[in-house]
């Protein structure tokens, strides 16, 4: 076989599962990926963005959010599958019971609910965070928000694998490519989320 056959076999790797990439090297050009979904917004975008909006949100003004801690990880891709450093990431999902830190709801007064970093010289972005909470009408999630440094933006959702919820969610149903906004699971501690990001 040859070498560029492999590349080809794996660049088809890439379109399906971007989050395959994760660790390896991408060197040149490669054929074109899948733009990650888009989904709604949502009423809970913070009006304000809180003084800590770090990408620790477990601790927010020195005391620690309750429930169980993990990570989501990934990297921010261009359509063409270049790794695109200094994009904003920012999440928000709401607290173990379901809450969103918004104003005139009541959240534990560790959580932070709300994170941005920017991705780094290798297009990578990781936050800590704790599992959030499900409330009625919606399966487990995190809100996404994401602008690439050449101006590209992207609102969407990131699920989690294995939650009975998924069947029925009719916004995670009604995606474009649901398989591509559900994260993969690796093994902590603490648990990690892999979710990659294709900005068109
Ligand atoms: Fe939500």
């Amino acid at each position: 076989m040859s070498g560029t056959r492999v590349d080809r076999g794996r660049r088809r790797l890439a379109l399906g599962a971007p989050a395959l990439l994760l660790g390896a090297t991408v060197s040149g050009p490669v054929s074109a990926l899948t733009t990650t979904p888009k989904q709604s917004e949502g009423p809970f975008y913070p009006r304000n963005i809180p003084s800590d909006s770090d990408a620790d949100l477990t601790v927010f003004n020195n005391k620690r959010a309750p429930g169980e801690v993990i990570e989501m990880v990934g990297r921010l891709f261009t359509t063409k599958g270049q790794l695109l450093p200094g994009g904003r990431i920012e999440i928000w999902h709401c607290d173990v019971n379901g809450v969103y830190a918004h104003v005139g709801r009541n959240t534990p007064p560790g959580f932070q609910g709300f994170g941005a970093v920017r991705t780094d010289s290798s297009g990578a972005y990781r936050f800590r965070t704790t599992l959030p909470g499900i409330y009625p009408g919606r399966t487990r999630h995190i809100h996404v928000k994401v602008r690439g440094a050449n101006g590209a933006a992207l609102t969407t959702q990131m699920y989690f694998p294995g939650e009975p919820g998924n069947e029925r969610d009719g916004l995670l149903r009604r995606a474009r490519n649901p398989a591509a906004l559900i994260a993969r699971n690796e093994p902590g501690p603490p648990p990690r989320y892999v979710f990659d990001i294709v900005l068109g």
